[in-house]
C-alpha cells in the first residue's frame, strides 16, 4: 500500500490540467453493452475504477483495451455476452450497478451482485429496481444478487417518477429505456452533467432521449443502437478539488480543461470565502487572498453544491476567521474526514447532518488515514495547507478518483510525493 507525504505551507502557483470525468466515463463505458460492435470512448481518466469497469466487461465476454496513454478505451461487444456482474468485482466498485440496465435492455436478463454499502452510507439501489420494474422487469433478490428478467425479452416504455434523485439510478433506467418498446417518461431525474454526457453518448448511438439536464427525461425506445464514439466531459469534481487548493491562502492556480458551467455552486462559495475566481482560456483561475472568510454550505443534488465537494470545501473553512457550517443532505455518513482533520488541529463539531467548523489560525501536519475517495482528497488539501509533514495512508481510496494527484500538484510547487507505506 502507498502513502502520500506532504511538506505543507508552500503556496501553490501554476496551471493544472483536468482529466476526463470518472462519473461520466463509468456509465458511458457500460452503455457500450447496448450495441454490439467496436466502441471508442475518448478522454477516459486513468483510474482504478475505470480499470475495474474494463475487467467487468471482460468478465462478460467483451474486450476492453486502453490506448498507450490510457486515455482512450476501445471496447468490442459481441452479439452475446454473459450478462452478469460478480460479487468479486462489484464489491470493489459500487458503480458496477450501471451495467444492470444495459444488460437487461439488450439481452432481457441480468444477474448483478448487490453493491452493498460503503464508507459514506448504505447506498441502496431500491430506486434502480423500482424503475426497472416500471419498465416491466421482474426482479428477484437472492444470495446477494439481483436477477432481473424482461418478460418476452424486451422492456416496455412507461411513466415513472423516482422517489428520490439518484444519479446512477437515472443513468440505469435511461439506458434500459433506450431499447424498450415505446415511450418512457422519467420524472424527478438527476440533473448532473454526467447524466447529460451519458444521454449525449446514447443519442449518438441512435437513442432518442430528450430532457437530459432537467428533472424529466423523455425516451422513445428503438430496436437497436450502433457502436459508440464519444469524448467524455471533464471531471468537475477533480477540477473543483484543484480550485479549492487554489483558494488556500497565498495560492494562484489555473485549472484548465474544466467546464466552468459545471462548477457554479462551488465557485459561488469560493468567492464567498474570499477567493478571486475568474475565467481564463480553457478554464478558471483562482487566487486565495489572505485568510478565508467563514460561510454556510449545504450539499444538494445538481445544480446545488455537490456532495462530492463537501469534504474538500471543509479545508479552507478550517482556516477561516470565524465559524462555518457544512450540512450534508445527500449521504448519511460523509464526515469521516472530520476526525482526521481534527488530528491536523482543526476545530470541528458534528451535530447530526451539520459540521460546525470553527476556524483556527493554522493546521499542523500529522499522519492521517483516508477513509473514502473525497475524504482522502480533503486530507491532501489539508496537508498542503498545514505546517510541517502530513502523511496520508490508504491512498488507494484516492487513486479511485484522482489520476496521480501528486504528479499534478508537484508542478504547482507542492512538496508532495508517493511512498510505500
Ligand atoms: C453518484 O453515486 C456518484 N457516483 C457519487 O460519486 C456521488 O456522490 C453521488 O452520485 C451523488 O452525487 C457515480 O456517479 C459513479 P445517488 P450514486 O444514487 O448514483 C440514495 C464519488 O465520489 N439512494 O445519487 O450511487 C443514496 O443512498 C462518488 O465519485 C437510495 O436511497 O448516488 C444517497 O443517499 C461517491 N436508493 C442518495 O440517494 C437508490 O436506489 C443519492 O445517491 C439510489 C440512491
Amino acid at each position: 500500500m502507498d502513502k502520500i507525504v506532504i511538506e505543507g505551507g508552500v503556496p501553490l502557483r501554476g496551471t493544472v490540467q483536468v482529466s476526463g470525468a470518472k462519473n461520466a466515463a463509468l456509465p458511458i463505458i457500460a452503455s457500450a453493452l447496448l450495441a454490439d460492435g467496436d466502441h471508442l470512448v475518448r478522454n477516459v481518466p486513468d483510474l482504478a475504477d475505470v480499470r475495474t469497469m474494463g475487467r467487468l466487461l471482460g468478465h462478460m465476454g467483451c474486450t476492453f483495451e486502453r490506448s498507450a496513454d490510457h486515455h482512450a478505451a476501445s471496447i468490442r461487444v459481441p452479439a452475446d455476452v454473459r450478462p452478469e456482474a460478480p460479487y468479486e468485482l462489484v464489491k470493489t466498485m459500487r458503480a458496477s450497478v450501471v451495467v444492470l440496465g444495459p444488460l437487461l435492455a439488450r439481452w432481457g436478463r441480468a444477474r448483478v451482485s448487490l453493491p452493498g454499502g460503503c464508507a459514506i452510507g448504505a447506498r441502496p439501489i431500491d430506486l434502480h429496481l423500482k424503475g426497472l420494474e416500471a419498465l416491466g422487469a421482474t426482479i428477484e433478490l437472492a444470495h446477494g444478487y439481483v436477477t432481473a428478467t424482461a418478460p418476452g425479452g424486451r422492456l416496455r416504455g412507461a411513466v415513472f417518477t423516482f422517489d428520490g434523485q439518484t444519479v446512477t439510478g437515472t443513468e440505469n433506467i435511461m439506458m434500459a429505456a433506450a431499447l424498450a418498446e415505446g415511450r418512457t417518461v422519467l420524472r424527478n431525474c438527476a440533473r448532473e452533467p454526467e447524466v447529460v454526457d451519458l444521454a449525449l453518448a446514447l443519442n449518438r448511438m441512435g437513442a432518442r432521449i430528450e430532457g437530459a439536464g432537467t428533472d424529466e427525461l423523455r425516451i422513445d425506445g428503438v430496436r437497436a443502437l450502433k457502436p459508440l464514439d464519444h469524448t467524455v466531459i471533464a471531471d468537475r469534481i477533480e477540477a473543483g478539488t484543484f480550485l479549492v487548493a487554489g483558494a488556500l491562502p497565498g495560492c494562484d492556480v489555473r485549472v484548465v480543461g474544466c467546464v466552468p458551467g459545471h462548477l457554479e455552486a462551488l465557485v459561488e462559495k469560493l468567492r464567498a470565502v474570499g477567493a478571486a475566481v475568474t475565467p481564463v482560456e480553457g478554464g478558471l483561475r483562482v487566487v486565495g487572498d489572505g485568510r478565508p472568510r467563514p460561510v454556510q454550505v449545504r450539499t444538494s443534488p445538481h445544480p446545488g453544491f455537490p456532495t462530492d465537494m463537501q469534504a474538500q470545501m471543509m479545508v479552507p473553512l478550517c482556516l477561516a476567521d470565524g465559524s462555518s457550517t457544512i450540512t450534508e443532505t445527500v449521504f448519511e455518513n460523509r464526515f469521516m474526514h472530520v476526525q482526521e482533520l481534527q488530528r491536523l488541529g482543526a476545530d470541528i463539531a458534528i451535530d447530526g447532518k451539520t459540521a460546525v467548523v470553527r476556524g483556527v489560525p493554522r493546521l499542523s501536519g500529522a499522519p492521517v488515514m483516508a477513509s473514502d475517495l473525497r475524504a482522502s482528497a480533503a486530507l491532501v488539501l489539508a496537508g498542503l495547507a498545514a505546517e510541517g509533514t502530513t502523511e496520508v495512508f490508504r491512498v488507494y481510496h484516492l487513486d479511485r478518483g484522482y489520476e496521480r494527484i501528486e504528479a499534478k500538484l508537484a508542478p504547482l510547487g507542492a512538496r508532495i510525493r508517493r511512498d510505500k507505506a
